[in-house]
């Protein structure tokens, strides 16, 4: 199932940051087609072992990259990470069973697209004009 996929409209032009929310978003589609087949332990154990801990892996990576590059937008954004990752890890705790999977893949990928097109891509528009630009 392709609940979600990184668009075009979605990418930050930040090859690797574009490449790790692709993977995010495959990730979430891996741990629901394991919940629909229902391996639900699985799903539940993917998420816990390997989503939560690759989607912090990516916001420390993406807070790294925006410091990197000096952007002026970066605490705010660290903190909408921070909130973030507090909610994805108490829904992590309280997985149970396959509605409260879906659900929390749900909220995930709610988060990744709006967060993705309207936060992050800000960082990209900063990294063209301003540093690429000047290089
Ligand atoms: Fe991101
Ligand atoms: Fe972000």
């Amino acid at each position: 199932m392709r609940l979600i996929e990184i668009t075009p409209d979605l990418l930050t032009g930040v090859e690797e940051m574009d490449n790790q929310h692709k993977r995010i978003a495959e990730y979430i589609n891996y741990a629901l087609d394991l919940a629909a087949e229902g391996k639900v332990e699985d799903a539940i154990a993917f998420y816990r072992e390997t989503i939560l801990p690759f989607v912090k892996y990516h916001l420390s990576s993406e807070e790294e990259f925006m410091e990197s590059i000096g952007y002026p937008g970066y605490e705010e954004h660290k903190r909408y990470h921070e909130a973030v990752l507090k909610l994805f890890t108490q829904l992590g705790k309280e997985l149970t069973d396959k509605k409260s999977l879906q659900s929390t893949a749900y909220i995930l990928s709610g988060w990744l697209y709006g967060h993705v097109g309207k936060v992050d891509k800000k960082y990209g528009e900063f990294y063209k004009e301003v540093c690429l630009k000047n290089t």
